[in-house]
């Protein structure tokens, strides 16, 4: 019985950390360390500068997560600052490939797809 339970113990940590925040190759994970929600702010400061109409700053991160999608998916959820000074929450798609894709839906508002070139070479 102890046997067993250091079994799954043991099957749980593998599961929990292989060698990285992912589940597994191509799970999306959730970005939760100052580190990486500091990265998500910058790469979503550079698609809401990009995207010029409808202008939006960025008001505050609720949530991202990261996905590894041939090309980097980031899945953000956001508060974000319109022309107006109206905030509203959004939920933003961000997929790093080639070039760089970004969908923005917001509350009562149509989603707003646009691409874009990378900033910054990185
Ligand atoms: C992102 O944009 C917001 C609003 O424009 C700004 O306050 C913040 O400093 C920017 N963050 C980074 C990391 O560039």
């Amino acid at each position: 019985m102890i046997k067993f339970a250091v079994i799954v113990l043991l099957a749980t940590m593998a599961f929990a950390k292989p060698g990285g925040d992912a589940p597994c190759p191509g799970c999306p994970f959730t970005l939760t360390s100052e580190e990486d929600v500091a990265r998500v702010t910058i790469i979503l400061n550079e698609s809401l500068a990009a995207v010029e109409e409808p202008h939006y700053k960025l008001g505050k991160i609720n949530a991202a997560s990261e996905q590894a999608v041939g090309g980097n998916l980031y899945k953000i959820n956001a508060d974000l600052v319109d022309v107006n000074d109206k905030t509203k929450t959004c939920d933003i798609e961000i997929l790093r490939a080639k070039e760089v894709t970004v969908s923005i839906k917001c509350a009562d508002e149509d989603e707003v797809k646009k691409v874009h070139e990378f900033k910054d070479k990185q």
